[in-house]
């Protein structure tokens, strides 16, 4: 086995245009990494380039300790597995998986063996005999991976692999494929649009906007301290309510004013991001996670300067919470790149103010129309540079 390192990693299209921008990245050696990012930051193209099927305009690619730049993708030692599986309708099974071997002049004997190892894997040994048409969306997966399994690459790549697939079979398929992959230990980089994908899956996720890679973190890290706000936007659902506000000094700490409602920030929160100094009397961004919300008839250890009061606009039941709306009357941030909004889509404003999502505990009583004490931990706030957009911490 061997890891994948890409240094500098320039694609420059024929028109100009540049996909892919001087990225580096390592890919540890039996890792699962998973790329994520909107639609068309350049994810199927940096996939393509390890590959070997584009070509790469700057930089230098290795797997192992090999530079294959110039290596023909055949001799990369590479597996793939597409969207669209391209499974050959008039083959059984096993005649698919076993497709790559044979066209590498395998014995037979090997070639049913290794088929055989991997059917049992993928718990496709009862369907060998069938043609793909008569296999469903999850089988058929399971045969394209079996595809790529079979060859014992030196590294799997994984365009959306389940884009395909219905969303129950999608959230099973997610759970056998990084189980998979642990078994069989295979470097592998998976590209998807799906943060939940990439945080459910990744050992470590790589975000990637407009070909310019953001972070490369574990999925924890990732949620727990993006390093600028189009992560803190991108990842999470909801995503994390993002505003405008103003630090200021009060009692010998810190105070947060978010329009006309003013936060103390704990010790604790201060201490986190010892770089706060440098902003007293700055407008900042501030970015608080649905969760760091609470109904404070639920959360009523929190003293009145960790309160806010606001007037409820909506709520969803989802049984193990409640996602509960309502406005502050702080200037709404947006990141438009993050919310990867289909051409022509409008981002909703709500004038002024912000419409903030919160992650109530199912017992609150808050309905709409109820103005109540919401209970916020201030630890647990991100800050962000209003000019840069990047992380506001040490
Ligand atoms: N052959 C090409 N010539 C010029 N531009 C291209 C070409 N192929 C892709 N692009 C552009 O490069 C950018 C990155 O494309 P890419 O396919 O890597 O995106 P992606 O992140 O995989 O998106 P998606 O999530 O939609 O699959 C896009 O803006 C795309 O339009
Ligand atoms: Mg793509």
């Amino acid at each position: 086995m061997a890891g994948v390192t890409l240094k500098g990693i320039t694609k420059e299209y024929d028109n100009g245009f540049q996909a892919v921008k001087d990225l580096d990245l390592d890919i540890e050696d039996g890792e699962f990494l998973v790329m994520v990012g909107p639609s068309g930051c350049g994810k199927s193209t940096t996939l393509r380039m390890i590959a070997g099927l584009e070509d790469i305009s700057d930089g230098e690619l290795k797997i192992g300790e090999r530079v294959v730049n110039d290596v023909h993708p055949k001799d990369r030692d590479i597996a793939m597995v597409f969207q669209n599986y391209a499974l050959y309708p008039h083959m059984t099974v096993g005649d698919n998986i076993g497709f790559a071997l044979k066209l590498a002049g395998n014995a037979k004997s090997e070639i049913k063996e290794r088929v055989g190892d991997a059917a049992r894997l993928l718990e496709l040994t009862e369907q060998l005999d069938k043609k793909p048409g008569q296999l469903s969306g999850g089988q058929r997966q399971r045969v394209a991976m079996g595809r790529a399994i079979v060859r014992r690459p030196q590294v799997f790549l994984l365009d959306e692999p389940l884009s395909n697939l219905d969303a129950k079979l999608r959230v099973q398929m997610r759970a056998e494929i990084t189980e998979l992959q642990r078994n069989v230990g295979v470097t592998t980089f998976y590209v998807t649009h799906d943060q939940v994908e990439a945080m459910t899956m990744a050992d470590r996720v790589a975000v990637i906007n407009a070909g310019i890679l953001q972070q490369v973190d574990a999925p924890q890290r990732l949620y727990d301290a993006p390093n600028n706000l189009f992560v803190a936007a991108f990842i999470g659902s909801p995503s994390m309510n993002l505003m405008e506000g103003v630090i200021d000094r009060a009692n010998g700490g810190y105070k947060l004013q978010l329009g006309s409602n003013s936060l103390d920030l704990s010790e604790a929160a201060v201490a986190r991001h010892p770089a706060l100094a440098g902003y007293v009397g700055k407008t900042v961004v501030v970015g608080i996670r649905p969760e760091s919300f609470e109904d404070a008839a639920i959360e009523s250890s929190h003293p009145a300067g960790q309160r806010i009061s606001a007037t409820i606009e909506n709520v969803e039941a989802l049984g193990f919470e409640k996602i509960v709306y309502f406005d502050l009357d702080a200037k709404q941030v947006i990141d438009e790149d993050a919310l990867d909004l289909d051409e022509g889509a409008e981002v909703i404003s709500h004038g002024e103010g912000t419409r903030i999502s919160g992650r109530f505990d199912p017992a609150t009583r808050a309905q709409v129309g109820d103005t109540i004490e919401i209970a916020v931990t201030t630890e647990e706030v991100h800050f962000f540079d209003l000019d840069t957009g990047l992380a506001i911490r040490d």
